[in-house]
């Protein structure tokens, strides 16, 4: 039979070996933390089109074991409340809670630059694994965790307790913080936000580290870490590419039904001068949501298969639409905003300035607005204003 112990270390040496995991504490609560009692009671795996859900009880323990120690992302909740005991059998669904790939948490962790004393503030607890991890070398009362749906933070809540930690698992919206227990020297958030709120930043203490991914696409995100300063702002740089389920009151409903109805009075029509496709890369997509902020990238296809690619800004009755005509792209925009002109001219002024890569992108963050922009050009800057 297998021992979970082994299977803890085998996984730190993966992620070891990626060279994620550097830290000798952290290694020490990566095989110490039973990340199988996380999972309770049980997980989806994706097959493609649908979900298999696998419970602890209804599954051999040597199997169980190997998939709570794959380095891999365990979805525990679909659609904001279906979980793996209460179906038998394969379903399709969007996933709303998980325990995230380990070489994920376990680089965010990395990145925070702990020290014993620390006082951090998580949000998204989903199962509770990664706040057991900083528990592990933080003390419980060091870590508050805020979860907003109320059963996943009482599974969590629950776990934790089983694995020692009575944590503050807090129940309600993240993206306000958790005043009460303020100021923190981190914040971390484990789901991803279109904008940074700024209640994170008043919360942390000069100094502290705001660490969180950016973003409202599934892919083309990126997780910024900013440092807080005296003056109230904080700043930082996109340290990478990072990809986590939208924060619920953040999450974009996608754009669906007759899209020929949204797109049908167009004010201008060209060529354009970067193909569509370009946002299939993660810079790209990343671009284009700086230079177009409420903006949605949806693909389709003609009945005789030949692709359409839309940008849509529902907020703002906009929208870009893209027609293939051999090698170019013929694109119409309609609304106040004429989109791709936007992201179009973010994206010439990334390749001209030689194409950096999205660890160039700084970001400073106010209470009214988020300035992101790269050094080398001085049209590559993009200014999201609240006020
Ligand atoms: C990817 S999971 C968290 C992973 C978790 N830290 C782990 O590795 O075990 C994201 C979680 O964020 C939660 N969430 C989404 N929006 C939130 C919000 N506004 N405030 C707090 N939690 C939120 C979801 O319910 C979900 O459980």
């Amino acid at each position: 039979m297998t021992d979970p112990a082994s299977e803890r270390r085998r996984m730190a040496a993966v992620l070891s070996n990626k060279g994620v995991l550097k830290s000798p504490w952290l290694r020490g609560a990566v095989e110490a933390v039973p990340r199988e009692q996380f999972l309770h009671p049980g997980v989806f795996l994706d097959e493609g089109r649908t979900w298999r859900p696998v419970t602890a009880l209804g599954t051999d323990p040597d199997d169980w074991l190997k998939i709570a120690y794959s380095v891999d992302t365990l979805t525990t909740q679909l659609d904001g409340h279906l979980t793996a005991d209460q179906t038998g059998e394969p379903v399709a669904g969007v996933p709303t809670s998980s325990s995230t790939d380990p070489t994920t948490v376990v680089g965010m962790i990395e990145a925070l630059d702990l020290t014993a004393d620390h006082r951090v503030l998580e949000i998204g607890t989903g199962t509770g694994y990664s706040t057991a991890l900083m528990c592990h070398y933080l003390g419980e009362d060091n870590v508050t965790t805020v979860e907003v749906d109320p059963q996943v933070a009482a599974r969590a809540d629950a776990a934790l307790e089983t694995a020692g930690h009575s944590t503050w698992t807090v129940t309600g919206d993240g993206l306000l913080g958790h005043p009460h227990r303020a100021p923190y020297d981190r914040v971390i958030a484990t789901c991803a936000v279109r904008r940074i709120p700024y209640t994170w930043i008043r919360q942390t203490k000069p100094g502290g580290l705001v660490l969180a991914t950016v973003g409202s696409w599934p892919w083309g995100t990126g997780l910024a870490k900013l440092t807080v300063g005296e003056d109230g702002t904080a700043e930082g740089t996109i340290i990478g590419r990072s990809s986590f389920m939208q924060a619920r009151a953040q999450a974009v409903t996608p754009v669906a039904g007759d899209l020929s109805a949204r797109t049908a009075y167009a004010d201008s029509e060209r060529t354009a001068l970067v193909s569509p496709l370009a946002l299939d890369e993660w810079m790209p997509a990343f671009l284009a949501q700086l230079a177009a902020p409420g903006a949605q990238f949806v693909c389709a296809a003609r009945s005789d298969g030949s692709p359409l690619r839309y940008l849509f800004d529902p907020e703002r009755e906009s929208f870009a639409e893209f027609l293939a005509d051999g090698e170019s792209w013929t694109v119409r925009q309609g609304g106040p905003v004429a989109l791709w002109d936007d992201v179009e001219r973010a994206l010439v002024a990334w390749q001209d300035n030689g194409s950096p890569g999205i660890e160039a992108v700084r970001l400073r963050v106010t209470d009214r607005s988020h300035l992101y922009w790269i050094d080398s050009g001085p049209l590559l800057r993009w200014e999201h204003r609240l006020a």
